[in-house]
């Protein structure tokens, strides 16, 4: 069994993280396993299927592909971080009213990739969208409905920010204002 002898210093979901644990264990393996943060899952293990993707620095990564020892002195956020003072991430809500998630396995990596694809683009074609999520494996869904989801969030964070409407960001349900970098 290895050993727990490195202390991991970092943030995860804006909490600050002090803990023993085994520096030469997956990142993956450590969220889940030591931190109780089950939302990014193991697909296929080898940086291939994007179910594991998180925020590392606010950019996205495989979890599966980083040691622990890696997240040393960094900023982590996992989909448990992307709902925001009670509110769903937007792209959390249209993939609701959007019907886009069958076994939901995927997801969790889908949410993190297009939130990523959102902060560096506000206006997505839908070939950004599917060139964006393309590290993002959907068994179920056809995907459809996901691109869709995206789409309609970018479009609903671009009117607001049009607008110049902040606080109504805060006031339409289930739309929170568009993650700052440093949130991510
Ligand atoms: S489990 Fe990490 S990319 Fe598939
Ligand atoms: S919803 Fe099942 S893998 Fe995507």
């Amino acid at each position: 069994m290895a050993e727990k002898n490195f202390r991991l210093q970092c943030t995860v979901n804006g909490h600050p993280i002090d803990k023993m644990v085994d520096p030469t264990a997956r990142l993956l393996d450590t969220l889940r396993e030591e931190l109780h943060l089950t939302g990014c899952k193991e697909g296929c293990g080898q940086g291939e299927c994007g179910a594991c993707t998180i925020f590392m620095d606010g950019k996205p990564v495989d979890s599966c592909l980083v040691m622990t020892i890696q997240a040393q002195g960094h900023r982590l956020v996992t989909i448990e971080g992307m709902a925001f003072e009670g509110r769903l991430d937007t792209i959390q809500q249209m993939f609701v009213e959007e019907a886009s998630v069958q076994c939901g396995f995927c997801i969790p990596g889908m949410v993190v990739a297009a939130r990523a694809l959102l902060e560096e683009k506000e206006d997505p074609t839908l070939e950004e969208v599917r060139y964006a999520l393309g590290g993002n494996i959907c068994r179920c869904t056809g995907y459809h409905k996901i691109f869709r989801a995206v789409l309609r969030a970018a479009k609903i964070e671009r009117q607001l920010r049009l607008e110049g409407k902040p606080s109504q960001l805060k006031d339409l349900p289930g739309v929170h204002p568009a993650p700052s970098a440093d949130r991510l």
